[in-house]
């Protein structure tokens, strides 16, 4: 596994970021594309696809599951669905590596087949909590083992599942997910309130796939028993990968980058929502619509920057960018201030914690709260960060060598591959002085 294999990032100081580039796939979007296409009746063509290790690992998954995925050119899967009831016993466990996505979302489909499966991930996935997606599992009848609440999963297949009404305890697009995708094979109807809007790309690909879903406000439900059509996927550019050269630009003194065909689904714009309440210069051009999801060119020029409150209705939708949001508060004047934030302590890294020490030996005043983080806004200087093995965490600190007083160095960067395997490339292209040192 990639992540066995200790990549240090080494960055030097100043520069900008100018051009236009095209970050890679939406990584949410692209775990659904292979889950749902090999579900479908017919063959599912995608474009855009994220060739990253955790899009991969669930497409590794599906393999394993018996269905034929060809990648017939970069970026494209041919994926010949297998219907709802054609996925077959893997004859292995399934190791989905880092990816909560993978594991949360199949842990709902998986309680859902015939058959009996395991899923594993590696260290980090193995210390996070699966209890949000066995809960409701169990409460619809499915028979789910775990180590307290952990991974390994061991669902037991032939379990008749029942529809319920789920109120979600917190604001997760996986659990959301992970009870919608149960529920097509549980009889009745399913549904689920969440308390703050999160990520809808399961319901929009959904609908695109002819599977009837209901929103009525915060609650989405859906019948058992459908069907899903093959259907042309085009995956965006991911905002999440974009949001790191969006706060670069607007960091660096004199840079101007354009990013092309990103996801601005409105669950995903805290990002651009944040920083320009934080005086970034950002425009929109080009939107356009493609297999139900928006898109748009965004443009970022340099502005200074001042500290925030950050909203808490901004707080899920812009839930994968706080690492670069926080490099962002580190070179704003004054103050950023945010709470409410507690799920940042279980992604892959406490991305809290990781941030704060980070911070701290850069020089920046960031002191870490239960649910959040108090960043005062000062000068970078330079030093050893430590990323955790967390890709978000790797590339947060890299933009932060646009604004360093000298070279900074991250430990255990090998996990950028599980999103954004070519973000060295990019981010020299776009004028960030970048490179990998193999430890
Ligand atoms: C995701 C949902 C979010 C997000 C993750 C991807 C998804 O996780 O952080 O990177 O694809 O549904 P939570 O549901 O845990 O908030």
């Amino acid at each position: 596994m990639s992540s066995e294999q200790n990549i240090i990032y080494q960055v030097q100081p100043g520069g900008k970021l100018t051009g236009t580039l095209r970050v890679p796939g939406d990584k949410s979007i692209s775990h659904r594309s292979i889950m749902l296409g090999s579900l479908a009746e017919g063959v599912t063509e995608v474009s855009g696809f994220l060739e990253g290790d955790d899009a991969l690992a669930t497409l590794a998954t599906f393999e394993a599951l018996g269905v034929k995925i060809e990648r017939p050119a970069a970026e494209k899967l041919r994926i010949h669905g297998v219907g709802m009831q054609g996925l077959t016993a893997p004859e292995k466990d399934l190791d989905v590596g880092n990816s909560g996505t993978s594991i949360r979302l199949l842990s709902g489909l998986l309680a859902g087949q015939m058959f009996n499966s395991t899923l594993t991930g590696d260290s980090s996935l193995s210390g996070r909590p699966m209890q949000r997606v066995t809960d409701p599992l169990a409460l619809m009848g499915a028979m789910i083992a775990s180590a307290e609440g952990k991974p390994p999963l061991h669902i037991m297949g032939g379990m008749p599942l029942a529809g319920i009404h789920y109120d979600l305890p917190m604001a997760s697009a996986q659990v959301k997910s992970c009870v919608l995708l149960a529920g097509m094979y549980a009889a009745g109807k399913t549904s689920v309130t969440e308390p703050a809007p999160t990520r809808d790309h399961t319901e929009r690909m959904l609908t695109g796939m002819g599977y009837e879903v209901e929103v009525n406000g915060d609650t989405v439900s859906l019948e058992g028993g459908g069907k899903l059509t093959a259907t042309a996927i085009n995956v965006p550019a991911d905002i999440s990968s974009a949001t790191f050269f969006m706060v670069g630009a607007a960091i660096a003194e004199g840079s101007d980058i354009t990013l092309q065909h990103v996801g601005i689904n409105p669950t995903r714009i805290g990002i651009i929502n944040i920083l320009t309440a934080m005086g970034a210069d950002i425009t929109l051009s080009n939107e356009q619509e493609t297999g139900g999801e928006p898109v748009a060119d965004i443009r970022v020029r340099y502005a200074p920057l001042k500290g925030i409150q950050i909203p808490a209705d901004q707080v899920p939708l812009a839930i994968d960018e706080f690492p670069a949001i926080f490099i962002a508060a580190a070179c704003a004047d004054g103050q950023t201030v945010l709470t409410g934030a507690e799920e940042l302590r279980v992604k892959e890294s406490d991305r809290i914690q990781a941030m704060a020490d980070g911070l701290q030996i850069l020089g920046i005043d960031a002191q870490s709260t239960t649910d959040g983080i108090i960043i005062n806004g000062g000068v970078i200087g330079s030093g050893e960060v430590n990323s955790l093995g967390d890709h978000r965490i790797a590339m947060a600190f890299a933009m932060a060598g646009l604004q360093a007083g000298g070279t900074i160095f991250i430990n255990d960067c090998a996990n950028v591959a599980t999103s954004f395997p070519n973000f060295i490339a990019l981010a020299n292209n776009a004028g960030l002085e970048i490179e990998s040192i193999y430890a």
